[in-house]
């Protein structure tokens, strides 16, 4: 017998206001049909000026702990994963901690931007596997339009605000992959990709926040290789196939991204969850919103085995392979 974590719990929220292509296209030199055509994005939420992204972050967790029936003082441990904190210290986590009263375990946040929440959720799976907790709150949440270029419309048009969180619980498993819960988690980086991806301040170099700067032809490039070749990892390590998939849940950075790791999987499109046309991409909270969405209508049910991956600056990426 080993210990698991099963997801118990998921929810999600969003700011209130939506903002579409066509407004979009008003400030920057853009279209609704360039922005559909190149991303399927159609619009995105953006957060209210004052509303931070741990406000984000608690809205979630609450929605989650109430799916799990647990409050915060069940919690053993709380992993914001955000590349956008309220500040640079204390942690956004423990502002969490904070709201969920929650005054025993520990709170922390991981950075691997768009990745953040695969690593959030390895980072957990593992306090839980080695017995140091046995519950724990995984949340991705960000507010990357404070971190944008508004009048740079190679970037501006691709990000939305948002999160999502899951409850873990511990578990006793078989150690085979006919066990329910998190099966396994796959982490890469590679840091010599600085200039493709990157935010031109922080504290130690500029003493400003800065602002988002990508080379989008070239991250997509790497994005496709790299996501293709840890999904192919996650299904080798639990000798699994990708009919043995039923649901994809991916990063929902661009709609060509999505169909194109659909295709390398032989995944049909009704099995993989989009929700990039609505939320652009929320980076570390993308995957833990539509995981939110897809188990909140009913297509992810109990048993089911669903593949989450992911890739961001750093670069970092990752997958994760769950029975629910
Ligand atoms: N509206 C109209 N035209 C535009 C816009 C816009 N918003 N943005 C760029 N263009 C123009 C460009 O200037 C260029 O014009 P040119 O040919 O005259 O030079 C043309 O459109 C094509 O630009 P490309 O950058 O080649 O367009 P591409 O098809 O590559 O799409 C995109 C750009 C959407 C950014 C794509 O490359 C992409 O999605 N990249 C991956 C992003 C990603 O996956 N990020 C994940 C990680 S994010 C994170 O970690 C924070």
């Amino acid at each position: 017998m080993i210990l698991r974590s099963r997801i118990v719990g998921v929810g999600a929220h969003l700011p209130a206001r939506v903002v579409s292509n066509e407004e979009l296209a008003e400030k920057v030199d853009t279209s609704n049909e360039w922005i559909i055509e190149r991303t399927g994005i159609r619009q995105r939420h953006i957060a209210a000026e004052g509303e931070k992204t741990s406000d984000l972050a608690i809205a979630a967790a609450r929605k989650a702990l109430a799916a799990a029936g647990m409050t915060g003082e069940d919690l053993g441990m709380i992993v914001v994963a955000t590349a956008t904190p309220d500040n640079t210290f204390p942690a956004t986590s423990t502002r969490v901690q904070a709201a969920l009263g929650m005054t025993k375990g520990f709170a922390l946040d991981v950075q691997a931007v768009c990745s953040g929440f695969i690593f959030a959720l390895s980072v957990a799976d593992n306090f839980i596997k080695s017995g140091q907790v046995t519950s724990a709150l995984v949340i991705g949440a960000e507010t990357f339009s404070r971190i944008l270029d508004w009048e740079d419309r190679t970037t501006c048009v691709l990000f939305g605000d948002g999160a999502g969180a899951v409850v873990l619980k511990a578990e006793q498993g078989e150690g085979t992959s006919a066990d329910t819960g998190i099966l396994s988690t796959h982490l890469h980086s590679d840091g010599r990709h600085y200039d493709l991806l990157h935010v031109d301040g922080g504290p130690s170099s500029t003493q400003t926040v800065g602002h988002l700067r990508m080379e989008g032809r070239e991250v997509f490039r790497h994005a496709v290789t790299n996501l293709a070749s840890v999904v192919q990892e996650a299904l080798e390590a639990n000798g699994m196939k990708s009919d043995d998939i039923d649901w994809l849940v991916p990063h929902q950075a661009n709609m060509r991204i999505l169909e194109g790791t659909g295709r390398k999987l032989k995944m049909p499109a009704e099995r993989i969850i989009v929700t990039v046309d609505r939320h652009a991409n929320t980076s570390a909270a993308s995957v833990p919103l539509a995981l939110a969405e897809a188990v909140g209508d009913g297509r992810i049910k109990a048993g089911d085995v669903v593949l989450l991956e992911a890739m961001g600056g750093g670069f970092t990426w990752g997958a994760a392979l769950v029975r629910m």
